[in-house]
């Protein structure tokens, strides 16, 4: 595996919220980050600002959900970057309708946006991980996939696929020393909660609060990096005590 001074992780969904919290956690500890979101304006944005703060971040547009767009993207970062190491799947949308009132339409939705985009982009991120002699892929799940809500049907099942996916990935990867994990966080502060009532989550989370998204992120270098040598195919609950409720 290369150095990790030399390495590039390209973290999807990293405009705003959790992914731009990751970015730039693992450009501090050193890799080139490459940010990939369908929003132009505030990916451009957030590059520039880390940019500014000294870190190697660059912008790409990138719709996870796909197929040609990932392998276009991957080609663009084994060119400008010099290679990738690290993927960190972590575009996702949520929504929150009950079961008897969700159309196929929205259904689908959620998971092409949170599923199929995890194995699109592992598929696609896999030769070049390889062709660096290993590296890391995570998955960002969510406590949703280890516990039922009223009206999160899809999205649980939609995370609780990408606990799947991980496990299988781990399995066939390994032999090209590339480790796959997912991580599952709590409540978090980032504008995908906007539309919850104030706090959301906080009265059910043990710590009493949600997380602020530079609180996630120190697991997400964990994993992409040596520290977690010989972690693969596990799950990582970060949600502040809610699921031993
Ligand atoms: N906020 C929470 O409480 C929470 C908890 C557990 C897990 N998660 C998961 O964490 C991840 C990050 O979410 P967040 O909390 O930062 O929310 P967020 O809404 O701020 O960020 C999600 C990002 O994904 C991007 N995105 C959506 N669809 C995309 C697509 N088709 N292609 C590319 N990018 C796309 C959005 O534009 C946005 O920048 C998601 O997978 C989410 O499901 C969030």
């Amino acid at each position: 595996m290369t150095e990790l001074t030399e390495r590039v992780a390209l973290v999807t969904g990293g405009a705003r919220g959790q992914g731009a919290a990751h970015a730039e956690a693992l450009a501090s500890s050193g890799l080139r980050v490459v940010i990939a979101d369908v929003l132009d304006e505030a990916g451009e944005k957030t590059a520039a600002a880390l940019a500014e703060k000294g870190h190697a971040v660059r912008y790409i547009h990138l719709d996870v959900t796909d197929e040609a767009a990932w392998a276009a993207a991957v080609e663009n970062i084994e060119k400008h970057d010099g290679g990738l190491d690290t993927l960190v799947n972590n575009a996702g949308i949520i929504r929150v309708t009950p079961l008897n009132e969700l159309s196929l339409a929205e259904w689908d939705l959620v998971q092409k946006v949170n599923t199929s985009s995890v194995l699109l982009g592992m598929k696609a991120a896999f030769p070049a991980i390889a062709r660096r002699g290993g590296g890391t892929i995570i998955n960002v799940a969510s406590t949703a996939a280890h516990r039922g809500a009223e009206a999160y049907g899809a999205y649980s099942a939609s995370k609780a696929a990408v606990l799947a996916l991980t496990r299988a990935a781990a399995l066939e990867y390994a032999p090209h020393n590339i480790r796959v994990n997912s991580i599952s966080p709590g409540g978090v502060e980032t504008p995908m909660n906007d539309d919850e009532p104030a706090g959301g989550t906080s009265s059910s989370t043990p710590l009493g609060r949600r997380a602020r998204p530079e609180e996630i992120s120190p697991l997400v270098v964990y994993l992409a990096t040596d520290a977690s040598s010989f972690v693969t195919g596990a799950d990582f609950l970060i949600d502040g005590g809610v699921t031993v409720r």
